[in-house]
């Protein structure tokens, strides 16, 4: 996923691209440009890495630009390099993209074979081409347009610049969102709310097929038909305006230590206000089903996999979790009857939202528990359930993961009611301990300094183990996709009973194992498994409750969390895993809120 801003201005707009652009930064970072038009010609700055090297590029080289576009990458055609950044041109055509397009090589030959040359390996320098080549024959900036979106396969966000065409600037979204934002006699087309979230809070959102022409104060759109569309404009709050890292280091420690809000403000979408009782909202009738279908990707899909046991265990309703990924490709055997819920952070992760139509295709009821509620999946789904986390710019997701938990778990307890699986009583005392959430997960971010304090030592392994049973067990997945994101370290998550079947093997006094296992009913047969490590001299970290402390296996180090019933276990285990990985990263000076080859959400396949 790449990040766009282009803007019509009324001043320079060199900054304002910049600061755009570093907002964005999460969304790709192995390159970056910026072009403008100036006196009517189109002038272009680009760099290799991070937006900074852009900076430096543009401080010997300002960009006395009006008008002007600008695009953070993540590499999908052609290595991180200067030559393959963005903006791309030919001829009178400058312009960024946000996608994949899939018949890129067929176009590609056939403008070669017209003489044609291309000086990067992008999909991207294609579409430059062609729109050139439109352009060439005579037709009118929009005419030209169009009619070049319409030889393009895939998906696109696209900002065009044309020479000779000052005050203009042209967008298109098919599969990847793109907002037109509206200024003070300014106008404004960004990849997200974040991109123009500086400059206005008045945007609208294009729908599939849209594209744009920005002028100073206006904004035509067309729709796929080439109707002239009436988009509403919303107002976006300040919160997804302007994200800082305020007094944190990094963004994933601030959203780790924004979990007890954003469970909170999810939670209140899932507990009636009236009575207190854990529900499911927009309409959404859980009796009406007699399955559930997750698909979701990374760490979304952990989320699913622990709200299994909940449906499973509280509601007696089967569920089926699967990665997305495999999903589409497979053909699932699902009921009619069943409800299919796409859990994602963006709401734009390709193979997630492709799942999600295959499900839709296949009359299915769909359910999108997304953060983003202006994301694809929120609209194309039936029924939205939102989570609250506000904006997730840490490449790691932590709050999302967590509000994701929360929700999930409201909607086992709504379901379990629904069902007639448990009394007024019980549903009740279960609604009461979901609003204990915020509060526990408070608690549990005070382990921060043990966690600190256990990290120059972790971060000298080169394997590291996580091992959880029951809801533990896709924590500790979760564990190990946290690790080896931000920190590198080769960490894997077991099923702790499924150990001795041959991850034993790995054991030795060099891999530390992490175990999570609060008190509870499985806990004395994990108690059996850490004795199995310990017993192979594998240093043992223990996270539990002070009930689980005390039976600690002797030479373990032990990190004390909260109290709390088995249902928000996970929710409150989440926090300090999260810790961890995050001083570990810290600790070997990686670059926790960006990590190497990674994207905040994959929009490619
Ligand atoms: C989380 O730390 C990861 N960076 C990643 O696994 C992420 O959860 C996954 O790509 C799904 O993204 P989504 O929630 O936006 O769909």
């Amino acid at each position: 996923m790449c990040g766009i801003i282009g803007i019509v201005g009324r001043a320079p707009v060199q900054a304002r691209l910049i600061d755009s652009l570093k907002r964005l930064e999460y969304r790709g970072y192995d390159s970056a440009g910026v072009a403008g038009l100036v006196g009517g010609r189109i002038e272009r700055r680009r760099a290799a890495g991070k937006i900074r090297a852009l900076e430096d590029v543009l401080a010997a080289s300002p960009l006395e630009a009006t008008v002007g576009v600008g695009h953070t990458r993540w590499a999908t055609h052609g290595a991180p390099s200067e030559r393959n950044a963005h903006p791309h041109r030919a001829g009178r055509v400058t312009l960024v993209h946000n996608g994949i397009i899939e018949n890129f090589a067929e176009l590609k030959a056939a403008l070669a074979a017209e003489g044609r040359v291309f000086e990067s390996d992008t999909d991207t320098e294609v579409i430059a081409h062609l729109f050139d080549s439109e352009l060439a024959t005579g037709l009118a900036p929009l005419a030209a347009f169009k009619a070049t979106l319409d030889r393009l396969t895939g998906a696109y966000a696209l900002a065009a610049l044309i020479e000779g065409e000052d005050g203009l600037i042209l967008g298109a979204r098919r599969g990847s969102p793109l907002v037109v934002g509206y200024g003070d006699g300014e106008m404004f087309l960004g990849s997200d709310a974040l991109a123009v979230g500086p400059f206005t809070n008045r945007i609208c959102y294009l729908e599939e097929g849209d594209y744009v022409a920005i002028r100073a104060g206006e904004a035509q759109i067309f729709d796929a038909g080439q109707r002239l569309a009436n988009r509403p404009v919303r107002l976006v709050s300040a919160a997804a305006a302007l994200v800082e890292k305020g007094e944190y280091r990094h963004f994933m420690e601030k959203e780790i230590h924004e979990q007890p809000d954003a469970c909170q403000h999810t939670l209140s979408a899932y507990i009636d206000p009236v009575s207190g009782l854990a529900t499911a909202p927009n309409g959404l009738d859980l009796a009406a089903f007699d399955r559930i279908q997750i698909v979701a990707c990374g760490t979304a899909s952990y989320a699913g996999a622990i709200a299994r046991y909940q449906f499973e265990r509280l509601a007696g309703l089967p569920c089926d979790v699967e990665t997305a990924s495999e999903f589409r490709y497979r053909e699932p055997a699902l009921s009619s009857k069943t409800l299919a819920i796409a859990v994602s952070q963006s709401g734009e992760t390709a193979d997630t939202l492709a799942a999600l139509r295959w499900c839709k295709a296949a009359d299915l009821t769909t359910a999108a528990l997304v953060n983003v509620h202006e994301s694809t999946m929120a609209r194309e789904a039936d029924v939205l359930l939102p989570t609250h986390a506000g904006p997730e710019i840490g490449v790691a997701s932590t709050k999302a993961f967590t509000s994701q938990l929360a929700a999930l778990t409201a909607l086992a307890v709504a379901a379990a009611a629904a069902r007639g699986r448990i009394d007024a009583a019980e549903a009740a005392r279960l609604s009461g301990l979901l609003r204990e959430v915020p509060r526990l997960i408070a608690q549990s971010t005070r382990v921060e300094a043990e966690m600190r304090a256990l990290a120059p030592e972790l971060a000298k392994a080169r394997d590291v183990l996580y091992l959880g049973r029951g809801e533990m067990f896709p924590l500790a997945l979760e564990g190990a996709l946290k690790l080896k994101e931000i920190s590198y370290i080769h960490a894997e998550g077991y099923a702790a009973g499924e150990l001795k079947h041959g991850p034993i093997a790995l054991i030795d006094a060099a891999t530390p194992v992490i175990v999570i296992a609060p008190s509870g009913p499985l806990f004395e047969k994990t108690m059996s498994n850490m004795s199995e490590v310990a017993a192979r001299g594998g240093p043992i970290i223990l996270i539990t409750d002070a009930a689980g402390a005390a039976l600690a296996p002797a030479g373990a180090k032990v990190i004390i969390g909260p109290t709390c019933d088995p249902l928000l276990a996970p929710l409150v285990y989440a926090p300090p895993i999260q810790l961890l990985a995050y001083y570990v990263a810290v600790q070997k000076g990686a670059d926790v809120d960006q990590p190497r080859n990674l994207a905040k959400s994959v929009t490619v396949e």
